[in-house]
This record gives structure tokens, C-alpha cells and sequence, in this order.
């Protein structure tokens, strides 16, 4: 029997996202630079490696098995991969195979997620306004995710949105989102914005609008009750009583919630990143490509483990960014 990934703060691990292509059909202006320059297709991890790969965390004692990117519905032949991954739900070792996407393709694939296995899917959406949403995501087309989204409810799929709450961008929105999620039973959660990347002349302590002030506007409308519930994710989840509807909230800078932490992420180019917030990584391609037998990359892995931050650095308190990592978050898909 395997002993299960416990880290230095003796936190278990049970929680992978897998970033399986650093490439996007939007240019977020929070996530990357206008002019992103991906790597060669040659260095990403085949989709045989990724498979090996996810199949030694899981026999550790990975549970959730999150695929993000960049955008993971645009690698090609994605669905071979999750196909491949749901054997790990078919004999129980894994609880949950899901992803984060931005939407763009979700009308294409939607079906074909629900045969493999996802039940749920996260859609990043920042906005409902078709002109702010073309600013924000640079080539994105509001109509064309709105639709993925139809698809994936009309697949069976749940759907979570996910907003970042940016001061001066979406305030004015509040009630337009929460309304819309509830009027098309969507669960919503609000992301607090992290200074990542090359930030150039974005101000993010400027576009900080903290969780805390949020959750008191929401409050100006009815109660607000905290529910227990957790979905292995960072965000805390609280039901509005005016509408019955679930908000989560994820606040990296108002309230850290490292302590809890459960996660690792691995790139597209076989790295470990053991805290999304720090820039500390281990390489485990080597190790997959050189390894002989499943022991080797074991042990890689636990090496790899053994050495997770305690948590991030990110700080607003002194009225700027602090402990900034200038990684971009398609890097490591969040
Ligand atoms: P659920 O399974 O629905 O709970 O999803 P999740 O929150 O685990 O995954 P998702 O990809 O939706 O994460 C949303 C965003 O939350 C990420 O893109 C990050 O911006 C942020 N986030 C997720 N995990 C962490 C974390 O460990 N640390 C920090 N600082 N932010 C995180
Ligand atoms: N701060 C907070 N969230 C971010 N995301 C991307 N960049 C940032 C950032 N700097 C979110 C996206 C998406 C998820 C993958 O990460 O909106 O929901
Ligand atoms: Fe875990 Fe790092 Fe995120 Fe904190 S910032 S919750 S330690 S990944």
C-alpha cells in the first residue's frame, strides 16, 4: 500500500490540476501579454506522458484530477485524454475528473465531457457585457461562451462561473451576475485578483476589490448564511437567502487559506509547481522520461513534495502589490 503525499506542513494532497497546453484563444489582460509567445509543440509533454504521469499521482493518492491550461479544449485531441483518465473513475481511485476552461469550445465538446466522465466545469466569465468582455479576454466573443455554456447545461454538466472581482471593471456588475447565475442555475464564485505576471502597467493593487467588501454589497440585498460545503477548492461557499443561489469565494489576499491547502500543479511542460503563489518548481519530466519503473517517478514526486512552500506571499496591505511572482497564471492554469 502506498503511504498518500503529505507535505512538510502535513497537509495531504489529494488535489492535481494539470495544465495540458500553455496556448489560449483569449489574451485575458490579468493572465497574459498581448504578445505571448508559446513554447514549440515538441516540448510538451505527450499525451501518453501526461497519462503516465497523472496515473503515479493517483495511485499517491490523488483523488481530484482538475485540466487546465492555457485553454485545454484547444490541445489537439484533448478528448483522447480525458477518455484515458476515466478509467481512474471507473475503478474509484479518482472522485472527480473535471477542468476549467474559458468556454470558447465548450459547444464543440461538451457531449463528449460528459462521456469521459466530468460532471462539473468551471467557465471563467468576468462579465456579461459583450463590449467589456472583448476588452477584458482581448480575442474573446461573449456570444460564442454564452453558448458553451447552454451546452454544457443541455450535456448534463454543472456549471460554475468564475468571476475575478476587478475594482472599476465589473463592480457595476454585481447584481447583473449573481441574477443571471441564478436565473440559469449556475453556481458563481468571485476570485480576488493575484499580482501575477508581467503586470506591465496594470495596477492590481488599484484593481483589488477585496471579497470582504463584495460579500457586504451582496449583503445590502438579504441575509447571508455560510454553508459548510467545500468542493476541494480553495473557496469558501455561502447561500443568498434572496435567491436560494450558492456564491463561492476565493480570497487569496483577504483571507489565506494556504493552511488548508491540498493542491499541486504540474505544467504543460512536465514541471511541478507545489504553490501556485511561489516560484519554486521541481522537474519531473526528466524523471518520467528517464525513469525505468513507477518506484523512480515515485520518488520524484514525493522529492518534489516534500519540498511545498507553506503558502504565498501576495500582500495588498501596504497599499501595493507585494510578493508579486511575475510567472503568468496560464503558465500553471491557475
Ligand atoms: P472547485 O473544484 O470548483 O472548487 O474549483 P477550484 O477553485 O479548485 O478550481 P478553479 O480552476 O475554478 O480555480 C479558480 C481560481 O482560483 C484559480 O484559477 C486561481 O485563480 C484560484 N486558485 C485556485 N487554487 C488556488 C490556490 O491554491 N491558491 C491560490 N492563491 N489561488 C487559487
Ligand atoms: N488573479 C486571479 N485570478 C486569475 N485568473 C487568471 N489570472 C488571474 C489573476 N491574476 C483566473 C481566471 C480563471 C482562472 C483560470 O484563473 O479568471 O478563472
Ligand atoms: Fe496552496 Fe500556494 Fe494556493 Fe496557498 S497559494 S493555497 S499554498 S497553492
Amino acid at each position: 500500500m502506498n503511504q498518500p503525499l503529505i507535505d512538510p506542513f502535513a497537509r495531504a494532497i489529494e488535489y492535481l490540476r494539470v495544465s495540458v497546453t500553455d496556448r489560449c484563444d483569449f489574451r485575458c489582460v490579468y493572465c497574459m501579454s498581448e504578445n505571448m509567445t508559446f513554447l514549440p509543440k515538441k516540448d510538451l509533454l505527450t499525451l501518453e506522458e501526461l497519462d503516465r504521469l497523472c496515473s503515479a499521482f493517483i495511485r499517491l493518492g490523488v483523488r481530484k484530477l482538475r485540466i487546465t491550461g492555457g485553454e485545454p479544449l484547444v490541445r489537439r485531441d484533448i478528448m483522447t485524454f480525458f477518455r484515458a483518465m476515466s478509467r481512474h473513475l471507473e475503478t474509484g481511485s479518482l472522485h472527480e475528473l473535471t477542468l476549467t476552461t474559458n468556454g470558447s469550445q465548450l459547444e464543440r465538446f461538451a457531449g463528449d465531457l460528459y462521456g469521459a466522465g466530468v460532471r462539473r466545469v468551471n467557465v471563467s466569465l468576468d462579465t456579461l457585457d459583450a463590449q467589456k468582455f472583448a476588452d477584458i479576454t482581448r480575442w474573446g466573443r461573449l456570444p460564442q461562451v454564452l453558448r458553451g455554456i447552454d451546452a454544457a447545461q443541455n450535456a448534463g454538466l454543472r456549471v460554475k462561473i468564475n468571476t475575478v472581482a476587478l475594482k472599476g471593471f465589473n463592480e457595476d456588475e454585481l447584481f447583473t451576475l449573481t441574477d443571471w447565475c441564478a436565473s440559469r442555475d449556475v453556481d458563481l464564485t468571485f476570485i480576488e485578483v493575484m499580482p501575477m505576471g508581467d503586470i506591465g502597467n496594470e495596477d492590481r493593487f488599484g484593481q483589488y476589490w477585496s471579497l470582504k467588501d463584495l460579500r457586504a454589497q451582496l449583503a445590502t440585498r438579504g441575509d447571508i448564511t455560510d454553508l459548510p460545503e467545500k468542493t476541494g477548492g480553495p473557496a469558501r461557499y455561502v447561500r443568498l437567502e434572496s435567491t436560494g443561489q450558492k456564491i463561492g469565494f476565493i480570497t487569496p489576499l483577504s483571507h489565506n487559506f494556504c493552511e488548508s491547502c491540498n493542491r499541486v500543479r504540474i505544467t504543460c511542460t512536465g514541471e511541478i509547481y507545489t504553490c501556485l503563489g511561489q516560484e519554486g518548481h521541481s522537474d519531473l519530466r526528466g524523471p518520467l522520461r528517464g525513469s525505468q519503473t513507477d518506484a523512480d517517478l515515485d520518488a520524484a514526486i514525493r522529492a518534489a513534495i516534500a519540498r511545498k512552500p507553506k503558502g504565498h506571499d501576495f500582500d495588498y496591505s501596504r497599499q501595493r502589490a507585494d510578493g508579486q511572482v511575475s510567472r503568468h497564471m496560464s503558465h500553471t492554469g491557475g
